[in-house]
Order: C-alpha cells, then sequence, then structure tokens
C-alpha cells in the first residue's frame, strides 16, 4: 500500500518515513525542501535499505500535485508540510497562512480530485488554548494565540468541515506535544535552521559547541522549581504513532483528534540534568527574562491514544537525550558540511 508523505523531509516526516517502512507501506514523499534538505531523504533510504520516489514540489503547485497522484498509486497521505517557527508566524502572518492553509487546502483538492479519502494531519499542542486544567484532553477548549497555531486550528476546522461533506473521508488530527530526540542510528534528526527556538535542540547545540550557553526564559513560573513545564515526547514515538493513527483511518471514516505526548510534564531544569546525566556533559546556562506567550505547564491527556490508537509512548527522558545527543554529536553542523 503506497502512501503519501508531504513534508517527508523534515525532522518528524523523516523520522515517521523509516517507521512506515519498517510497518511494510511503500512510501512517495513531496517535500518543497523549504526547511530541509534532501540529504535527509537520502539517510532514510540508508536506515531501512529501500528506495522511494521523491518528488521536489511545493504544495501550493496544484498541477504538480496531480502529476505526482497522476504517477503513484497513492492510498493515504500523511501531511507533515508546513512551517512552524511561531516568531515567523508573527512577523510574516500571511506567509504562514498561504502555505500552511493554502497549501493544504491544494493537497485535498488533489485528494479529492484523485478519489483519496485518508489523511493523518500533523498538528499541534499550539491549538490549545490557555488552560488552568491539566492534563489537556482532546475536549479542552480550544484557542491558539500566534498565527502558526491558528495556522493548525484551521486546517482541523477545514478537514472537520469536508469529513461533514464527505462522510467517505477518515482524518486523523495529531495534536503533538514537543517532540525531541532522534532515531538511534545517530543518521537522521533535528536540524533547525538558525538558533533553535526550541528546548532540546538549544541543550545539543550548547554542548557540542556551537552555542555558548543556555538561556533559560524564566524562573519565576508558579512551578515547582520555577521553570516552565512541557511534555516531551520522543520523535521514534510520533513516528510510530503515525503507523497506527494510518491503521485507524484505514479502518474507520469520520474525524477524530489525538493527542501525542507521554501525559508527563518535565521542567527546562529536569530536561537539563536528565541531559547531564545521560552525557556527562555540564551545561551552561543563564536565567533571562520570560518569553512572551509560554505558559507555565502543558502536558497531554494519553487515554484516547491509547484506547482508540491503541498507541503510547514508549521512551524516557534519558532515551529522549543519549539519541538527541547522538545525532548532534555525530552531525555537529546537521546535514550541512
Ligand atoms: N517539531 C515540533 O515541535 C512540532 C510540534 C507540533 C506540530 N508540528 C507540526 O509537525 C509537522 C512537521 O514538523 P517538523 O518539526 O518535522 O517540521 P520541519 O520544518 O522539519 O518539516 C516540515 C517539512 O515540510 C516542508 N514544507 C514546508 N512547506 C511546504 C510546502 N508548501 N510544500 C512542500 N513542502 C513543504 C519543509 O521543507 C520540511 O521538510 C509540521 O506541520 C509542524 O507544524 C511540529
Amino acid at each position: 500500500m503506497t502512501i503519501l508523505v508531504t513534508g517527508g523531509a523534515g525532522y518528524i516526516g523523516s523520522h515517521t518515513c523509516v517507521a512506515l517502512v519498517e510497518a511494510g507501506y511503500d512510501l512517495v514523499v513531496v517535500d518543497s525542501f523549504a526547511n530541509s534538505r534532501p540529504e535527509a531523504l537520502g539517510r532514510v533510504q540508508q536506515i531501512t535499505g529501500r528506495e522511494f520516489p521523491v518528488y521536489p514540489v511545493d504544495l501550493l503547485d496544484e498541477r504538480g500535485l496531480d502529476a505526482v497522484f497522476e504517477a503513484q498509486p497513492v492510498e493515504a497521505v500523511i501531511h507533515f508540510a508546513a512551517l512552524k517557527a511561531v516568531g515567523e508566524s508573527v512577523a510574516d502572518p500571511l506567509r504562514y497562512y498561504r502555505n500552511n492553509v493554502g497549501g493544504s487546502i491544494s493537497l485535498f483538492q488533489t485528494m479529492e480530485r484523485h478519489g483519496v479519502t485518508r489523511l493523518v494531519f500533523s498538528s499541534s499542542a499550539t491549538v490549545y488554548g490557555a488552560a488552568e486544567q491539566m492534563p489537556l484532553t482532546e475536549e479542552s477548549p480550544l484557542g491558539p494565540v500566534n498565527p502558526y497555531g491558528r495556522t493548525k486550528w484551521m486546517v482541523e476546522q477545514i478537514l472537520r468541515d469536508q469529513c461533514a461533506a464527505r462522510p467517505d473521508w477518515s482524518v486523523a488530527l495529531l495534536r503533538y506535544f514537543n517532540p525531541v530526540g532522534a532515531h538511534a542510528s545517530g543518521r537522521i534528526g533535528e536540524d533547525p535552521s538558525g538558533v533553535p527556538n526550541n528546548l532540546l535542540p538549544y541543550v545539543t547545540q550548547v554542548a557540542v559547541g556551537r552555542l555558548e550557553q543556555l538561556t533559560i526564559h524564566g524562573d519565576d513560573y508558579p512551578t515547582p522549581d520555577g521553570t516552565c513545564i512541557r511534555d516531551y515526547v520522543h520523535v521514534m514515538d510520533i513516528a510510530e504513532g503515525h503507523v497506527n493513527a494510518l491503521q485507524h483511518v484505514l479502518m474507520t471514516t469520520g474525524i477524530e483528534a489525538f493527542n501525542l505526548g507521554t501525559g508527563r510534564g518535565s521542567s527546562v531544569l529536569e530536561v537539563v540534568a536528565a541531559f547531564e546525566a545521560a552525557t556527562g556533559i555540564d551545561i551552561p546556562r543563564r536565567v533571562g527574562p520570560r518569553r512572551n506567550g509560554d505558559a507555565p505547564v502543558s502536558y497531554a491527556g494519553v487515554d484516547k491514544a491509547k484506547q482508540q490508537l491503541g498507541w503510547q509512548a514508549k521512551r524516557d527522558l534519558t532515551e529522549m537525550c543519549a539519541d538527541a545527543w547522538r545525532w548532534q554529536r555525530e552531525n555537529p553542523q546537521g546535514y550541512g558540511v
């Protein structure tokens, strides 16, 4: 069975390609390489020992997409392709709405023209509003606070409308919490462009000497150690969650949202301590001011994914740190030379 993966050269996409091949699926990848390098897919092919077609097509290019669907027997789509930098989305909202919402509509129209009705969509925990009550469940109120989060929320709404109009469609909206880590081979991993926005890539770049020290954004939050708490989840657990979600959409119709997280929160200081313990490297740090829009605590309710997808995260924080470090140590400049 052939699965089209959009954004397959990206961080989560590349790891999911490995999991899909291992689960026995045939792949076709579409990626504009706007935020990734073809090398990532070369490495996926090395890890899996399998070749698959790769189309350097932008989702906004509907004719280009048509050609892919004409050439390949696509039966379902996993849709990762999007821009994801919150700060950039605040500075350049039109680019984000055009790429993430416009690109998604272009993809869904192409699917419709070709009779493809099964979809797994990369949503995000950023669709949830500021919540007092943890964990966040799929029923928690939505209310994203930046343009990036609103692109995810809008695509979720578009897909709900589409599924209401087309009862033969089947869609899983996967709301990821904080994906971290890398494939255990150290051959693929997260390769952010510029200074990382996320904690663990920042820590690994300090450890490898690319950055001088870690800045902790605020240590006066109402949490036990004063730093923000997030639900970090291993990227290979997330990747395997896509295989379960794919099996789910192949067997059902309708639309459902699922949180992908561990259900456990870790503070910034706990992550740094786990990294230091896993690697034996000290991370120099300083405390800076809070960042706008950071909630003190966020972690996932994971019962729905467990019950309906049969999925739960298996890897712990130590494994996340060890794998992230192996990737960074063996690829100090990421996929660059
Ligand atoms: N990484 C996270 O922390 C996180 C958390 C929640 C949700 N998500 C979502 O998961 C998905 C994957 O995230 P990621 O971390 O792998 O990001 P990434 O930037 O590494 O990968 C996205 C890929 O999509 C491609 N792309 C972007 N726009 C495209 C377009 N118009 N046409 C074709 N290709 C295009 C990029 O080149 C890149 O390869 C995204 O939708 C992201 O919003 C990520």
